[in-house]
């Protein structure tokens, strides 16, 4: 049986990577398994730079924000001797497993490291964004969009005071779930996704009617989204090849848009990564804490290659390869529910229910 594990959190943090780690220090403790914590991702584990994560360290981390470990969004695959320097790391520091937390990008690496060069690695799914296709959620998600919805309610007040049209940008990447939970539970009037192109006629007239019958009317609009006659410029991309999205402007170029065809006066707010900071959910405390003692339940077990994904309400270990392959973006039937509750209503009856 594992002896000693290390732990990483990569890629861009998130709310319950605290709890993760927490459980994984736990559940090991439990066999008298030793856990150590590399700082900064993967680049921690080229660089060896660890830290002991003893019990006492994690006892009182799970309602924490951020992760106490550190994250980058460094490659190994992408850095001169990267990998190798990794597989270095498991000797130098004696270690028979990794656990790593993170998203496509970091598990991504998991995946390679243990399909290619037969690394003993679990992984545990986190990320903001939702966007993992072998797990029904990640923990982030919850908090994330917990603040967008609270952010709505704070927009709809000044908006209402005002008379005025308010856009909300969030983040998300190219799968547009927190615009769609935010936009269903703000509620919104109109909600722009990656998934599907942004209708000015439809968002103008739902616009519209919503602000003469309550005075102000709100628009969630997801970070990557483009407008009608946009797209194709140059893009900035990271060490996965993955373009950067910051600055990219969508709120005040949709509030210029919505400005010149409702005639309305409107004004944006740009979430950006307050959504990611502040303490976990509930949700995310307690999801988090699962899949981490379940990641080190599959070290005690031996089970490699694995990720351990929320299915229904049971957490189950999936192929790293299958978790990793493609993104969970909006379906069909999320667009049907998000397209119901922003109908325009028609009758007298239905508009003052
Ligand atoms: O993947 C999580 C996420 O918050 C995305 O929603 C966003 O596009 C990105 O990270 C921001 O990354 P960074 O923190 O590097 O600016």
């Amino acid at each position: 049986m594992a002896k000693r594990i290390a732990i990483l959190t990569g890629g861009g943090d998130c709310p319950g990577l605290n709890p993760a780690i927490r459980g994984v220090v736990l559940r090991a403790a439990r066999e008298g398994i030793e856990c150590l914590g590399l700082r900064g991702g993967w680049k921690g584990a080229i660089e060896a730079d660890a830290r002991p994560l003893t019990p006492a360290c994690v006892a009182e981390i799970v309602g924490k924000g951020g992760t106490i470990l550190g994250s980058s969004r460094t490659n190994p695959f992408k850095r001169e001797g990267g990998v190798e320097a990794v597989l270095k790391t498991f000797k130098t520091l004696n270690l028979d497993a990794l656990v790593a937390c993170g998203g496509e990008d970091t598990l991504g690496v998991a995946s390679k490291l243990y399909e290619l060069h037969g690394a003993n690695v679990v992984g545990v799914p986190k990320t903001m964004d939702n966007d993992l296709s072998a797990t029904d959620y990640t923990f982030g998600f919850d908090t994330a969009t917990t603040h967008a919805v609270e952010a709505l309610e704070r927009l709809r007040d000044t908006g209402r005071s005002h008379g005025r049209v308010m856009v909300l940008e969030v983040m998300g990447r190219h799968a547009g779930w927190v615009a769609l939970f935010a936009g269903i539970a703000g509620p919104a009037d109109y909600v722009c996704l990656p998934e599907r192109p942004v209708d000015v006629k439809d968002m103008v007239a739902k616009v519209k009617a919503a602000h003469a019958a309550r005075g102000t009317a709100l628009v969630v609009a997801s970070e990557a989204i483009e407008l009608p006659g946009e797209g194709g410029g140059a893009k900035e991309l990271d060490e996965f090849g993955h373009e950067l999205l910051k600055d990219r402007g969508v709120a005040q170029r949709l509030t210029a848009v919505l400005e010149k065809e409702s005639g309305l006066e409107v004004r944006s707010a740009v979430i950006g990564h307050i959504q990611r900071g502040g303490p976990p959910t509930l949700f995310d405390r307690i999801l988090g804490t699962r899949v981490g003692v379940k990641a080190a339940e599959l070290v005690i077990a031996g089970d490699f290659g694995k990720m351990v994904a929320l299915r229904g309400d049971a957490v189950v270990p999936v192929s790293l390869k299958e978790a990793t392959a493609k993104l969970k973006t909006v379906t069909p039937a999320w667009l049907d529910l998000l397209d119901t509750v922003t109908a325009l209503q028609k009758t007298p009856e239905a508009a003052t229910a």
